[in-house]
């Protein structure tokens, strides 16, 4: 009897002995900068993790995030897949440094919908493993903690725990809701759907503050998750490498340079031809169809009763699933003799030639579709940053925080809508030209005044 009680006891101590010596280790207030302090460079103001399960080169938003606490003097560890290239300024930057995530084994990727109901669970379940590893030992406790929201699952649960831990402050970064997104693949009435609501409400309650992309996102995170701590709207700016073109001759210099325009060069240099530009991701969520709608219908009016509108060169960029089909349908109206005042060509762009088509084009269009209604599109900001004014989907909440109707942009709601927009628009330059100038007013507004006085003096990093 007494013996089966001593080993219970010696059992359960051991276990408890185990525990403790491998719970992560905490931060303390001073001394997680040891690192910087040896080199004998000044003392960083603070040290930020930034959390983000997805491909870091392709998370423009916490790129800038890291960029501006490292810059303002904070020390920076990027957590996150490392698929494509960073920006090159994070990967020279002294104050940051990236512990790249192990990918999941690539035979839990499906699109089938059964098989995501299985493989999901398993792929949750090595990412969990991977995120407990770094968060809690690879890397050294920080003083806070920024999650990328969404993916939600398992980020979200792993991060608040860590953070307990090792008392880390939270702060969640909403681009989005996890919910909504796993809505669109599964269906709002799926349990897997419900149950992510739970998890996304249950868990953003532990954080200290939290950041979201829409003035209109902030609302439906106070009003139906119920959050307590500080929500700071902070919107998406541009990059520092979009900015407007002002000489018009500058302009059609870069497009007569572009291989899409080579068959038009003698209409771009007489200013008879527009050049329309978008980019898309080529998914079922962005319906392109729209778009070619819109220009088969422009096309028709251009030939019959509107001979005086100029031509239009629409230059579409992005990769995605759905390319190949609707090259096809492209060529098919173009064999049917259906585009005859309209060309259309995909391009596959360097970042500071995308950036230089943006600010030489003369119109912008956004198909993006929002699955939460309060999100947006970054593409129309970096439109924007380029002085680009912009057409775009505006049937969702949040698109008036974006464009000012009218004045750098215009919203539409239906293809023959949007041919409507390119009539008006295309058809007479002084309205183009104000939405331009109105476009430039806005790409004045860059990340850093945006970010300063919100995340800056939360993280108490006053440049
Ligand atoms: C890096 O952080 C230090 C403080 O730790 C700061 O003095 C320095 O200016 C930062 N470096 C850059 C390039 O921003």
């Amino acid at each position: 009897m007494i013996d089966s009680v001593l080993n219970i006891a010696f059992c359960l101590s051991t276990a408890i002995t185990l525990v403790i010596l491998f719970l992560p280790s905490q931060y303390q207030p001073g001394t997680s900068s040891a690192t910087n302090a040896q080199h004998g460079s000044q003392k960083p103001k603070t040290s930020v993790q930034i959390l983000v399960l997805g491909d870091i080169g392709r998370s423009p938003r916490m790129q800038y995030h890291a960029l501006s606490i490292a810059n303002r003097g904070g020390q920076v560890v990027i957590i996150g897949y490392k698929e494509s290239d960073p920006h090159p300024d994070i990967v020279s930057h002294p104050n940051i440094s990236i512990v790249p995530l192990h990918p999941h084994p690539a035979i839990l990727q499906t699109s089938n919908k059964l098989l995501f109901t299985i493989y999901g669970p398993l792929k949750v379940l090595f990412q969990i493993a991977c995120l407990w590893k770094c968060l809690a030992y690879t890397t050294k406790p920080a003083r806070w903690l920024l999650v990328q929201n969404p993916p939600s699952i398992p980020s979200l649960a792993i991060a608040s725990i860590v953070c307990f831990l090792r008392r880390t402050r939270l702060v969640i970064d909403w681009h989005n809701f996890g919910y909504s997104i796993l809505a669109l693949k599964l269906g709002n009435s799926h349990p897997l759907v419900k149950l992510s609501i739970w998890y996304e409400k249950f868990f953003c309650k532990s954080a200290t503050a939290h950041f979201c992309v829409t003035n209109a996102m902030a609302t439906v995170l106070k009003r139906d998750f119920a959050l307590q701590a500080p929500v700071l709207p902070l919107h998406d700016r541009p990059a520092s490498h979009f900015h407007p073109i002002v000489e018009l001759d500058v302009r059609r210099e870069f497009l007569a340079s572009l291989p899409e325009t080579k068959t038009a060069r003698s209409s771009l240099a007489a200013g008879t031809l527009r050049v329309l530009v978008s980019s898309t991701s080529w998914t079922a969520d962005e319906d392109f169809s729209i778009l070619i709608d819109a220009l088969l219908q422009y096309s028709e009016l251009a030939t019959t009763t509107h001979p005086q509108l100029p031509d239009v060169l629409a230059i579409i960029t992005g990769k995605g699933p759905q390319k190949e089909m609707y090259l096809k349908q492209i060529v098919a109206h173009e064999q049917a003799g259906k585009l005859q005042r309209v060309t259309i060509r995909t391009a596959w762009l360097s970042v500071p030639d995308y950036a230089q088509l943006l600010a030489s084009a003369a119109l912008g269009v956004s198909l993006h579709t929002s699955s939460s209604g309060v999100d947006l599109p970054m593409k129309v900001v970096d439109m924007f940053g380029a002085g680009l004014p912009v057409v775009g989907w505006s049937q969702f909440e949040a698109w008036p925080e974006l464009v000012t109707e009218g004045r750098n942009g215009m919203g539409f709601g239906s293809s023959a809508e949007l041919s409507d927009r390119l009539v008006l628009l295309f058809g007479d330059d002084s309205r183009l030209e104000s939405l331009r100038v109105g476009a430039q007013k806005e790409s004045l507004w860059r990340w850093e005044d945006e970010w300063d006085p919100i995340a800056g003096s939360l993280l108490g990093l006053h440049y």
